[in-house]
């Protein structure tokens, strides 16, 4: 029997205070202009002082089980993609878990900054189609703004904070079509962020031009190798849910899919990056406001620090 991983629940959280361009230009030598032409963000979530990755995490798990319909108790593995956990150890995958009360699951984290989540539905795929899990919950969840240096312009005007949720069970009927991941350690030096073990602990430090050109170049592949494992066009794919980094590297990706930018879910204007959580987070946002509709074919896709990049085709 093949299974397939389908997606039974989705859910999202963001922090309710918003962060304007306005008010990051009374901080920060910017302007509104020059961050929404350049991005295409205006404004982004900020997490409160109580909030953490695994609160946030919950939250949108919660809105995920509770679409499912499923007992809780059911889920058998859990992963969580962060590059902002609450602690070196336990994995927030672990805290996610006491905080569901879901005894019998296994919780790990992952660690792929942006691609996060779409490497947490990889590993997911391949669990459930092994038969090694029937439910999984993926999530993806970032407080970016406690990683980020509030004075560099290059970079605090970019990420926000959330998290975002998706469930998934073996089923007969198609689900997860195919994931694509990669990862190339050269480009380190491009985007990385010093932990604490590190002599000097600090804050994200990106070279965002390269790193554009590198993401609009990756991401152009990846779009061709996702179609033609699954001997699909570009007319196949009713939706794009891109990582959500820069509405010009999104824009690059829809056009090299043929696509209409209203067949792409965007949700960079008023949330920033919220790196793992991004994507997710956009999945969700089409799914609950009914764009995203069974049996159409969604591909989504992100690239991030490492280099580290991917797609997974799915049939909703
Ligand atoms: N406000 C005003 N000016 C700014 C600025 C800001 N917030 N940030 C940078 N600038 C200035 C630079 O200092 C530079 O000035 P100079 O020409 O006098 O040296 C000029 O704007 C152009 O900088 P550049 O870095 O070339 O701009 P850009 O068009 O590449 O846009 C990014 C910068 C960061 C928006 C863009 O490179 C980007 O989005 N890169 C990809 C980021 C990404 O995807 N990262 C995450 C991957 S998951």
């Amino acid at each position: 029997m093949t299974y397939y991983s389908k997606v039974i629940g989705t859910g999202g959280y963001l922090p309710e205070k918003i962060l304007t361009n306005e008010e990051l230009s009374e901080t920060v030598d910017t302007s509104d202009s020059w961050i929404y032409e350049r991005t295409g963000i205006k404004s982004r979530r900020i997490a409160a002082a109580d909030e953490t990755s695994s609160s946030m995490a919950e939250i949108a798990a919660r809105q995920a089980i509770e679409m499912a319909g499923i007992d809780p108790e059911t889920i058998d593995l859990i992963i969580v993609a962060t590059g902002t956990p609450d602690r070196v150890y336990p994995s927030t995958g672990c805290l996610l878990q006491k905080r569901l009360g879901v005894k019998h699951a296994v919780a790990f984290d992952i660690q792929a900054a942006c691609s996060g989540s779409i490497f947490g539905l990889s590993i997911a795929d391949q669990y459930i189609k092994s038969g090694t899990a029937k439910t999984v919950l993926v999530v993806g969840s970032e407080v970016c703004s406690r990683i980020v240096d509030w004075t560099d312009r290059t970079t605090c005007i970019l990420f926000g904070d959330g998290a975002g949720a998706v469930l998934l069970t073996a089923a007969e009927e198609k689900g997860i079509l195919s994931t694509h991941i990669h990862s190339d350690g050269e480009y380190e030096e491009l985007l990385y962020c010093p932990t604490s073990t590190e002599q000097k602990a600090g804050y994200i430090s990106m070279r965002g031009n390269e790193v554009f050109k590198v993401a609009v170049n990756t991401l152009g592949r990846i779009v061709d190798e996702t179609l033609e494992a699954n001997d699909l066009g570009q007319e196949h794919i009713d939706w794009l849910v891109p990582h959500q980094a820069n509405s010009r590297i999104i824009a690059a990706t829809a056009k090299k899919l043929k696509l209409s930018m209203d067949q792409v879910i965007m949700t960079l204007e008023n949330q920033g990056n919220t790196s793992s959580a991004s994507v997710l987070l956009a999945f969700n946002e089409g799914v609950r406001d009914g764009r995203i509709q069974r049996g159409q074919v969604v591909l989504l896709e992100a690239f991030g620090a490492g280099f580290t990049w991917g797609s997974a085709l799915i049939k909703y």
